[in-house]
């Protein structure tokens, strides 16, 4: 590693101290969690003591696969266990804040899949509950760990680029839905379970924007019933601005992820390898030109962690984080209320053909 890239390496790094792991608990045992969750927490270190999910049979066969010593029979016994300090929760969504709620209510700390809640008003309760008890709540916005965009953040809050001016994501992808019957029939997709995890990364970078514009748009012959297809435009003070132009119809087979941070004196760009063959994929890729540094044309970063599953670790790692020294995880709750805020004022927008202030 170029030593200039240890202070980045370090902002992206995954590691949870070993005194801050405490026992988990997770509520499904459906697709994510079998592809990222399990693997993630055991490359942390972490423990997990068992799976709850609706589907018995499925619990104990994925339990069983990943060395998860048992399954629960019902969330009742799950939080009946005096060794579970969080709730990690990955079911269909609309089941996700009455779990949270109970999960609250039996004082574990919680960590929510996105979207955190259907409504800003749910996730504020949600929030409101958490803080009444005196315990942590995040969501899985993981996006924001993964390693090609955390480097990249690191880089920007550096200064490498100086002032950033824009940050874009551009993915063409054929999306095949069919493995989760509730997202087939939802009628706002792509916003609200994919380009959610690009609108919480660039907040992550430039903070929320002022102004939005959205539309969205569906394929001939797709499968999904809700967009397939979105461009989003936010507008910040100044000249900042950030783009997300997704599509999930790609009909040709040449998949495309990219992401790029422009500044006043430098840019970092890469791609994410996840959607190349999801839900393996590659690393991503990333590279800086700067002025600052200087670098002598694009410098690569060397990438050696996935956003799945490797990146799943850092949202846990955070509330854990705060769970011992205190202070807010980076993807808590009441961060995501700025996620939930954002994606409210995209669907206004897209349904009304106008742009939306925040
Ligand atoms: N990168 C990401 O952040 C990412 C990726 C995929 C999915 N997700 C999110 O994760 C969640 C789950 O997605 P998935 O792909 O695993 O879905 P899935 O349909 O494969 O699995 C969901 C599981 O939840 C179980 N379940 C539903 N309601 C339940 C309840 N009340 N109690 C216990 N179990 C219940 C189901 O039986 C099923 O096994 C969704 O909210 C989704 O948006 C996030």
């Amino acid at each position: 590693m170029i030593d200039v890239f240890a202070p980045i390496a370090a902002a992206a790094d995954l590691t949870v101290p070993a005194e801050h792991r405490l026992p988990v608990a997770v509520v499904g045992a459906g697709a994510i969690v079998d592809v990222a969750h399990l693997p993630a927490y055991r490359r942390a270190g972490l423990e997990v003591t068992g799976l709850y999910d609706l589907d018995p049979a499925r619990a104990a066969e994925v339990a069983a696969r990943h060395g998860v010593p048992r399954t629960y029979a019902s969330l009742a016994e799950l939080l009946a266990d005096d060794r579970v300090a969080v709730v990690d929760i990955a079911v269909s969504p609309g089941a996700q804040p009455g779990i949270a709620r109970q999960a609250l209510e039996a004082g574990r700390h919680v960590l929510c899949q996105k979207p955190f809640a259907p409504d800003v008003a749910t996730g504020e309760e949600l929030v409101a509950l958490a803080e009444a008890g005196g315990l942590k709540i995040a969501v899985n916005q993981q996006l924001r760990f993964d390693e090609g965009i955390a480097a990249a953040r690191a880089m920007v809050r550096a200064g490498w680029i100086g002032e950033p001016t824009a940050m874009t994501f551009s993915v063409n992808i054929l999306t095949d839905w069919s493995a989760w019957d509730w997202l087939l029939t939802t009628d706002r997709l792509e916003i609200v379970y994919h380009s959610i995890h690009y609108l919480d990364a660039i907040r992550s970078v430039l903070g929320d924007p002022e102004l939005v514009f959205c539309t969205g748009s569906r394929t001939p012959g797709q499968l999904a019933k809700g967009e397939t297809r979105t461009m989003s435009t936010l507008v910040y003070p100044g000249d900042v601005r950030a783009l997300v132009h997704v599509t999930h119809e790609n009909r040709t087979g040449d998949q495309e992820a990219a992401f790029r941070v422009d500044g006043t004196l430098g840019a970092v760009k890469g791609t994410l390898g996840l959607l190349y063959d999801y839900p393996h994929g590659r690393p991503d890729t990333l590279e800086v030109n700067s002025r600052v540094l200087p670098t002598d044309g694009w410098l690569p970063y060397p990438v050696t962690t996935r956003w799945l599953p490797d990146a799943v670790a850092g949202p846990m790692g955070s509330l854990l984080r705060a769970v011992a020294e205190g202070g807010e995880p980076e993807t808590s709750g009441r961060d995501n209320l700025g996620t939930l805020r954002l994606l409210e004022a995209l669907y206004a927008s897209m349904d009304s053909g106008e742009s939306r202030r925040l």
